[in-house]
């Protein structure tokens, strides 16, 4: 039966190459992700994981809690049967029933409150313990996280804590194949990897707690390892949920992803270059800008 499906997988990875990015992207249609997004993202015990081993670290026995975009309650489930109070946002009217009866069946109904709305824009009406959000994505280029942890931490208790905390943005030189009308894609299969010619350096490090700038400029040296032809970049972001819980990218989550640079370049090993990055936050890659030079 296993071999039945890694046949069919095997058969399939060429048309699968771009189906992560498919189902990862905003869609009208849905208000939102499409639902084989969510599943993806309930079914993935690293992730989920990450944010259980936060929870465990701190105490959430009676605290007041604020989560925004909490989708079909994957990570909310874990905290709300101890907590005082949580404020859960969410701004995909199509979960509405689903998140209604979740919190029904549970017995929560009188400690939550759900807010359909931006959390972007919305006010709480006190100061919370605890401000969970996971609306990530590679580099947090395409979505809201730091806008939204930028306008939600104004209700954090002083020593209250968000989760994350911390994105540590990397990249690497790379030469990766693109099919024709494509400028990034999530890595989902290893074969897929792209060449890759240089070790990783730091772009930037997101501070969820200070960071107020949402446009990306920067400059770094990087040292080329190989000989070859580079034409794009290999994206990383490293997470910290909460000191030692952290979370480094999976399928369903902040994917390693390749995007093209503006022009390819002849890279030589062992002479650096200089590649500048422009970016901003809850836009989009294809808004992205990476050159050599
Ligand atoms: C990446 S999913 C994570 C869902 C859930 N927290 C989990 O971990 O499984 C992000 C969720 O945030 C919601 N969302 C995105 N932007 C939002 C916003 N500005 N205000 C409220 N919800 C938002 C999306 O509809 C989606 O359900």
């Amino acid at each position: 039966m296993k071999d039945h499906y890694l046949s069919e997988l095997i058969d399939n990875y060429d048309a699968l190459k771009y189906s992560l990015l498919e189902a990862q992207t905003f869609s009208q249609e849905h208000y939102g992700f499409p639902p084989i997004y969510y599943k993806i993202m309930e079914t993935d015990a690293k992730r989920v994981g990450a944010f259980q081993k936060a929870f465990a670290k701190y105490d959430f026995t009676d605290k007041v809690v604020c989560e925004a975009g909490v989708g079909t309650l994957a990570l909310t489930q874990h905290y709300l049967p101890y907590v005082k109070k949580a404020y859960l946002i969410e701004n995909n009217p199509e979960l509405r029933d689903f998140i209604e009866d979740f919190i029904k069946k549970g017995g929560w109904q009188d400690k939550v409150e759900v807010i359909y709305g931006d959390a972007i824009t919305l006010e709480l009406p006190e100061q919370v313990d605890y401000i969970v959000g996971e609306l990530m994505s590679i580099y947090c280029a395409n979505e809201y996280q730091v806008q939204i942890f930028r306008h939600l931490r104004k209700f954090l208790k002083p020593d209250g804590k968000l989760l994350p905390e911390r994105i540590v943005n990397v990249v690497q030189l790379v030469y990766a194949d693109f099919e024709k009308g494509h400028k990034h894609y999530p890595i989902n299969f290893t074969r897929h990897l792209p060449e890759q010619l240089s070790t990783q350096s730091i772009v930037n490090t997101i501070d969820l707690y200070k960071v107020s700038d949402v446009d990306i400029e920067v400059s770094l040296i990087i040292h080329p390892v190989m000989t070859g032809m580079c034409n794009s970049i290999y994206m990383h972001s490293l997470v910290q949920v909460a000191e030692d819980c952290n979370f480094t990218g999976t399928d369903s989550l902040m994917p390693p992803t390749v995007c093209k640079l503006e022009e390819p370049v002849e890279l030589k090993q062992g002479s650096p270059v200089t590649l500048n990055c422009k970016f901003s936050y809850g836009t989009s890659l294809d808004e992205s800008m990476f050159w050599v030079g």
